[in-house]
């Protein structure tokens, strides 16, 4: 999503600098071209020289730098940029972009450009705190400036609050929300994802391979396009992606009445958790003792969540997945009717790339009226966009 896309990096000086080193290793591996200025109180602590490195790229440092400005200049700078990024941003910087004031390379660049801005600031908390800051801060998100919100922790200057630079990663995310078009703003979507655990007893469970990722990625993408996303999440070890509320639980029954829950306010339900479809009719409230060669455990049967979403869909748009090893179109069809889907992501788990774990997958599309669409391997990443597209499609025209 970020190959070839041309991003102005902007540091201004502050003990978080070196956070910047590895958003602009981010951004680069994603395939951006990363254009970096760095003000003179930034080049105190890292050397412009680390950024150049990493960039490709000469890092620009002077308005009046009679070299650079012949090479590039601060307008084409301005002009060529899909986005800025502005991390880590001090409250001067933020003071002056608000004042209007251009008095430098960055604030010149960020004045002149039309391409948005997303600022991370990143200060002590009663700085942060003070209401010419706050009022600075509005004033620039008033006129369409992004802001990611400052993490909370020991600052550097040994207070402890709310002013820290968020880890990069966040930052990043935020600058791939900033580039990606609202298609779906403030539509409501529920995403399940990760596997079920059904307890044996207090240290067993049964489950399964799912590790979230696919549900994951279609939550992190449903969110970058500006919908309001909730993701109800079996066990798994992946962080929430920005901007989506989670709702975490182990078993079926618990899924189950989450989803129902989050179903009656939703315009959009995603189902890609890899439910248990049986659990031990007994959970034994001791640790189950070694005994003879064999155990058996009686399973029962849990409840079809999809299947239950789907007799009470009403106006909303459902879409499932269909786990097969074999016979993946015939199985995927049939869930498609029995469960009243919009459309089935049928994955053939027994592929190579596909299914459970990996980062990539390979799907076919279902639809209702027997369109059959296939989808090469690809990473999660870009099935869940793919996905997407067609939530959208499916959602304007219902
Ligand atoms: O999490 P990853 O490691 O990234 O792996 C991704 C995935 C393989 C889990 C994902 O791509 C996938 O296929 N998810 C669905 C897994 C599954 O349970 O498929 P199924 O064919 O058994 O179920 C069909 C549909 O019914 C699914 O949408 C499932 O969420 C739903 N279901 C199943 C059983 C049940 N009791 N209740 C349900 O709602």
């Amino acid at each position: 999503m970020l190959k070839g896309k041309e991003i102005i990096l902007g540091v201004t000086g502050g003990i978080a600098v070196y956070k910047a080193v590895e958003l602009l290793r981010l951004l680069t591996k994603a395939g951006a071209n990363v254009h970096v200025i760095m003000t003179r109180a930034a080049t105190e602590f890292v050397a412009p020289l680390t950024f150049q490195t990493l960039s490709g790229r000469p890092v620009h440092t002077e308005l009046f730098s009679l070299i650079q400005e012949q090479e590039i200049g601060h307008i084409s700078l301005a002009d060529r940029a899909d986005l800025f990024v502005i991390a880590p941003a001090t409250a001067n910087f933020v003071g002056k972009v608000a004042c209007g004031l251009a008095d430098d390379l960055l604030t010149t660049a960020v004045m002149a450009t039309k391409a948005p801005v997303l600022i991370a600031p990143a200060m002590n908390m009663n700085m942060y705190q003070n209401p010419i800051y706050r009022e600075n801060e509005a004033r620039l998100k008033k006129h369409g400036y992004l802001f990611v919100h400052p993490a909370t922790g020991l600052l550097a200057c040994g207070w402890e609050g709310e002013g820290k630079l968020p880890d990069p990663e966040v930052i990043f995310e935020e600058a791939l929300a900033a580039l990606t078009q609202k298609t779906l703003p403030e539509v409501r979507v529920v995403v399940s994802a990760g596997p079920t655990r059904e307890a044996i007893d207090p240290v067993r469970y049964l489950s399964n391979h799912s590790s979230g990722k696919m549900g994951y990625a279609i939550a992190r993408e449903a969110a970058r396009r500006g919908a309001e996303v909730t993701l109800v999440t079996g066990p798994t070890a992946l962080k929430v992606p920005a901007g989506v509320n989670v709702v975490r639980v182990e078993s079926a029954l618990e899924m189950r009445d989450a989803m129902l829950e989050r179903a009656a306010t939703s315009d959009i339900i995603i189902k890609a958790a890899a439910v248990a479809d049986y659990r031990p009719r007994e959970r034994f409230d001791q640790k189950v003792k070694k005994g003879d060669a064999t155990l058996t455990l009686d399973l029962e049967k849990n409840p079809d969540i999809l299947a239950e979403l789907g007799s009470q869909k009403g106006e909303r748009l459902l879409v499932g997945f269909a786990a097969e090893t074999e016979a993946l179109l015939e199985n995927a069809e049939k869930k498609l009717r029995e469960k009243n889907l919009d459309l089935v992501v049928a994955n053939d788990v027994a592929a190579e790339g596909a299914g459970f774990h990996v980062d990539t997958n390979i799907v076919k599309f279902l639809y209702r009226d027997g369109r059959v669409e296939d989808l090469p391997l690809m990473s999660k990443d870009a099935v869940a966009a793919q996905i997407l597209d067609r939530v959208e499609a499916l959602y304007r025209t219902r």
